[in-house]
């Protein structure tokens, strides 16, 4: 059995009494480590930590990995215009690698032999934890407590109460969240019934729509080679910019899905995330390459994205695949220069405009007014060839039948 262990700990309920969990029942040495990626907790950072030592922790660390985490992992999954089944932009899915990796790196500073996470079993989040650790470091076992002390939600806070593990849980939320900057996932309670709407009560990021600002607001952004580097005209990290984004366009109150999904485990789950500044941001993308990719390549990517989105979702970040299809959309990204206008609305987000520095936009062969330029007489030969396959069918073999 292992002997020190570095635990991925959020401050919530479980990773707390995981700390105790894991020191009374293996024995082992715990650190904890926690990752901003931007979630916004309701405690601060140095209280989460303290909560840790007091849990039992005998080291506590929080890695700040804000700019990382958008920098390496959102901003791949933009310029893939990454949707899981064509919806979700993977927001738990994205943050498991960059976790992982500050977890491993831990392990190897204080010399750990293994490393632990909070999930369930039935989740996807624990496919990630694990295949991204084996990835990275096969020497190292991944524990995962919650899967075997079959504990209730009651019998978890009735050990915190116990141990003396400084926590406040509202015993009436049911819900599961998970956020990050690139959005927030919402599981459990009522909404585990597919059919009941989802409640008010568990967005965050998103404003009703029924009480968003009735006057519409317009914003501007820019990108370079498929990375967003300004908001009307202020150019800031891409951290910040997801977050700006995000909360203009949660306030206008879009930005909520409402999905069953398929899980890797096998289980069908109905969702409910609320990810205002990501989707915004792959909206505008998708949009820019329409007037700056050529339509052989943007085809070719679009039949990709949905490819790169199941990767990511199934835990398989750390793949030759994953690296491979991101130096394909790499390459795509030199002509995605330009800004995208957005139109806010209640519960609406869409494009007005895009204009690009070397976009494949041609007025003078697209308009229909004096500048023309197209050449007119080329067409009526193009379009005999174009046909002429069907055309010797129908002659020598008849016409289909209608
Ligand atoms: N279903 C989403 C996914 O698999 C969200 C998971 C949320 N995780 C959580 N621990 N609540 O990516």
């Amino acid at each position: 059995m292992a002997k020190r262990v570095v635990l991925a700990y959020s401050g919530g309920l479980d990773t707390s009494v995981a700390v105790r969990w894991i020191r009374e029942e293996w024995g082992m040495e715990v650190v904890a480590l926690a990752v901003d990626v931007g979630q916004s907790a309701d405690d601060d950072w140095e209280t989460i930590r303290r909560r840790a030592l007091a849990a039992g922790a005998m080291e506590a660390v929080v890695v700040d990995a804000k700019a990382e985490y958008a920098q390496d992992y959102c901003l791949p999954a933009l310029r893939a215009n990454a949707l899981y089944e064509g919806k979700y932009p993977l927001v738990s899915a994205l943050s498991r690698p960059v976790i992982v990796k500050h977890l491993v790196a831990a392990a190897r500073e204080y010399g750990a032999d293994a490393v632990a996470h909070g999930c369930t079993g039935k989740g996807n989040d624990q496919v990630r934890f694990e295949v991204s650790t084996r990835a990275l470091a096969p020497d190292l076992e991944v524990l995962a407590p919650v899967r075997v002390w079959g504990f209730t939600r009651e019998d978890s806070m009735d050990y915190a109460a116990k141990h003396g593990i400084p926590i406040k849980v509202r015993k009436d939320n049911p819900y599961s969240i998970d956020e990050n900057l690139w959005g927030r996932a919402i599981e459990c309670g009522a909404i585990e019934d597919p059919w009941v709407a989802p409640p008010q009560e568990p967005y965050a990021l998103t404003t009703d729509p029924s009480q968003a600002p009735r006057d519409p607001w317009e914003l501007v952004i820019r990108f370079e080679r498929g990375v967003p580097v300004s908001l009307d005209g202020t150019a800031m990290p891409l951290h910040e910019l997801v977050g700006e984004v995000g909360r203009l366009v949660g306030g206008y109150g879009w930005g909520r899905l409402d999905m069953v999904e398929n899980r890797r485990v096998g289980i069908k789950s109905r969702e409910v995330y609320e990810c205002p500044g990501a989707l915004a941001l792959i909206l505008a993308h998708a949009d820019l390459e329409s007037i700056t990719l050529e339509r052989d390549l943007m085809r070719e990517k679009a039949r990709l994205e949905p490819r790169y989105a199941e990767l990511v979702y199934d835990g398989l970040w750390f793949s030759p695949l994953r690296r491979a299809l991101d130096a394909f959309v790499d390459d795509s990204q030199r002509p995605v220069t330009g800004e995208v206008r957005l139109r806010l609305e209640p519960g609406r987000c869409f494009v007005t405009g895009r204009r690009a520095d070397a976009g494949l936009y041609d007025y003078e062969l697209a308009t229909y007014e004096a500048a023309d330029a197209f050449r007119h007489e080329d067409a009526a030969g193009f379009v005999r060839l174009w046909g002429l396959g069907l055309e010797t069918i129908a002659r020598k073999q008849g016409p289909p039948d209608a």
